[in-house]
């Protein structure tokens, strides 16, 4: 496909949809081949998508940005107008979901390429991430600086005192219009409302029972249900931490209104269920737009403050004075004491792919200043003699992570890695977690760092809805043990009795006994220290059994599927890497696009097997969602 077939064929569209002045369209063809009869041609839907399927190189990605800026330069309308034609001709959504969720991604979309410069870094980063055209580039090389050199100290051992209890839980997505009865078997990503007449109770063969499906996100008796264990089960729990993601994923219908009220209610009610001391993170999900959180330095009508504020004045209850920087100084993230431990809450959308606003002209080095700040933090800790947890909703080695801002975030993980006691972070929506290493090229027990672990979701969407309770060292604030609970929602009486919650495993005893020397679980004191894990996953590498059952409790038992040979080693790879360029993801580069067979199917088979469980982007999923290669399981 030639460059300018492409162009007509896209400025086409615009033209049908748009009603662009002539001269303006003859203006944008000016340097390409592009004949004026083509754009008297009313392109069809499926020529345009025809030219899309045939880019498939980081050079074509560089024409289709150019022809999108230009598009971006007519204004916001006409770049809805041109992407949500785009995206009823992929097929990717329905319309009333492309036209929704376009209308609120485009402008911030548009608002970067009309500044991008064809082939610069950030555009590069761009196709790599959006359209799967290029290669990742590699790491702008950025030496974090520190106010003291690393000090020789390690981590501690074990007190052998009595641990803490401290509960997490994660991705809530509370779906505040689930509706019990509506279909569970819809076409768009979440089901269980009544979005048409044939989805209402009574009208659908489909009825969704009263405690939740896994083709919908959470209902409000799930989340009661799952509070209300987490009293009963750890009523002495020291503390609560929650790794954000309140708000449900029908993202094209959200706005400030639902979110805001979303918002208010999920925090409102575990305060009401009494849960011990909430830290809290800000989730992708908890704004509207969907991933719209733009870094301190970007001058745009469209802001988050009003969710920040949101937040920061539902956490004041929990973290005191602490608040004011969730609002204020660094927009989302907070420090605040528990004891000698010092939380660090960090707002992760600012190293998050799905964040357009991190595509500006060129790329900041530090959003919003908060790696500037982290150092701050853990330095103050250091002098102090305390321990730091450093709290995020997207773990920071994933693939949605942008490599630039996980390598720099990883330095300084590295740095106060004796501090550093453990990172907590959800966002995948299943059981995992990530190692750093000192030495990425030498991974090894013996520079094994710090362990990032990250927590299942509630809702059900990819597994049985989980929290887990950490057993904790009161000095060192080291984890001993992790045990998870979970309620099947295959029992039979699920939806008649609702969610029972029983302990599914004890991290201690599943993996203690498999490495070398063993942890008996009998041994409280001994600690899970990141040496622990990585020797944990040279087990997974060579015992399929262990494998297995490590598989099976990624997803909670929920439709497992089988893991051998290379996909046993891109899961180990993926534990072996809290900093993104080593996760052994890459995108392939090359895409092909297809149309989406079979809504339903295909819309459950993003939701299972996407690299990201939250919902990406539209304008993303629209050229990332029909590849023919899956990317499974990151
Ligand atoms: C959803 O409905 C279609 C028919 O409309 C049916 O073929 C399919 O099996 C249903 N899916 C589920 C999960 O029940
Ligand atoms: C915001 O969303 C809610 C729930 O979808 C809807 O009822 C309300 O009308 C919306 N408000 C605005 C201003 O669009
Ligand atoms: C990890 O395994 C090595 C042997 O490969 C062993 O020497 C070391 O003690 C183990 N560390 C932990 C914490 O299990
Ligand atoms: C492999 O893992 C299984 C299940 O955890 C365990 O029972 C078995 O002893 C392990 N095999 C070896 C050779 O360590
Ligand atoms: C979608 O897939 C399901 C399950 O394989 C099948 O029963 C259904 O008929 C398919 N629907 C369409 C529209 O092809």
């Amino acid at each position: 496909m030639k460059t300018s077939v492409l162009f007509a064929s896209l400025l086409t569209a615009s033209v049908a949809s748009a009603a662009v002045a002539p001269a303006t369209l003859s203006s944008l063809a000016a340097g390409s081949d592009m004949s004026p009869a083509h754009l008297h041609k009313r392109t069809t839907a499926e020529e345009v998508w025809e030219a899309l399927e045939e880019a498939a190189t980081c050079t074509a990605c560089e024409a289709v940005l150019t022809l999108l800026k230009a598009v971006a330069h007519l204004g916001n309308s006409d770049f809805v107008d041109l992407m949500t034609a785009l995206c009823i001709i992929s097929d990717t959504e329905d319309e009333d979901v492309c036209k929704g969720i376009i209308a609120m991604e485009g402008p911030i979309l548009a608002h970067d390429l009309r500044q991008f410069r064809i082939g610069s870094h950030t555009s590069e980063v761009f196709c790599a991430y959006v359209f799967g055209l290029c290669e990742i580039p590699s790491v702008t090389a950025y030496d974090v600086p520190f106010p003291s050199p690393k000090p020789a100290t390690g981590r501690p051992t074990s007190s052998g005192k009595t641990p803490i209890e401290v509960v997490h839980f994660s991705d809530i997505h509370v779906d505040r219009f689930y509706e019990e009865g509506a279909s569970y078997n819809c076409t768009k990503n979440i089901c269980c409302r009544p979005y048409t007449t044939a989805y209402e109770p009574g009208n659908t063969e489909y009825p969704a029972g009263a405690y939740g499906n896994h083709a919908c996100d959470s209902p409000v008796t799930l989340e009661k249900s799952m509070y209300g264990a987490i009293k009963e089960l750890v009523p002495d729990a020291a503390f609560t931490i929650f790794t954000g993601d309140v708000v449900e994923g029908a993202i094209w219908l959200v706005n400030e209104t639902e979110v805001t009220a979303n918002l208010q209610d999920a925090y409102q009610l575990m305060a009401s269920y009494g849960l011990a001391t909430v830290f809290g993170t800000v989730g992708n999900h908890d704004v509207a737009p969907v991933n719209s959180w733009p870094p301190s330095a970007i001058d745009t009508t469209i802001s988050s403050q009003w969710a920040y504020d949101t937040m920061s004045s539902e956490w004041e209850q929990w973290i005191g004075s602490s608040a004011s920087s969730v609002a204020d100084s660094n927009p989302g993230s907070y420090s605040a004491i528990f004891g000698n431990l010092r939380i660090i809450s960090i707002n992760t959308n600012m190293y998050y792919e799905e964040n357009f606003w991190l595509f500006a002209p060129t790329m900041e080095t530090d959003p919003s200043g908060q790696l500037a700040w982290l150092v701050d933090e853990l330095q103050a800790a250091e002098d102090a003699g305390q321990r730091v947890w450093i709290l995020g909703h997207m773990p920071m080695g994933s693939s949605n992570a942008l490599h630039d801002g996980s390598n720099y975030f990883d330095q300084i993980v590295n740095r106060y890695d004796a501090t550093i006691a453990a990172l907590f972070f959800g966002h995948t929506h299943k059981d995992q977690l990530q190692i750093a290493y000192s030495d990425y090229t030498a991974r090894s027990y013996k520079n094994a760092v710090a362990t990032s672990y990250i927590a299942p979701a509630l809702t059900p969407t990819s597994g049985m809805p989980a929290f887990r309770v950490y057993s904790v060292d009161p000095e060192t604030y080291g984890i001993l043990d992790i045990v998870t609970y979970m309620t099947d929602m295959s029992a039979e009486d699920y939806d008649t009795a609702g969610p029972t919650w029983t302990k599914y495993y004890s991290a201690k005893e599943a993996y203690g006994p498999l490495v070398t020397p063993p942890i008996a679980a009998s041994d409280t004191a001994a600690e899970l220290s990141p040496a622990f894990w990585h020797n944990v996953t040279e087990v997974l590498a060579v015992n399929q059994t262990a494998f297995d059952e490590y598989y099976a409790r990624k997803w909670r038992g929920y439709e497992v599927g089988s893991c051998t040979g290379d996909c046993v080693s891109s899961e180990i790879c993926m534990m072996q890497a809290a900093e993104a360029q080593y996760n052994c993801w890459t995108p392939t580069v090359g895409i092909h696009f297809s149309k989406r067979g079979n809504s339903t199917t295909a819309a459950a088979d993003a939701r299972k097997h996407d690299h990201d469980e939250c919902e990406p982007s539209l304008a993303k999923r629209m050229f990332h969602n029909l590849r023919k290669t899956k990317r499974s399981q990151i």
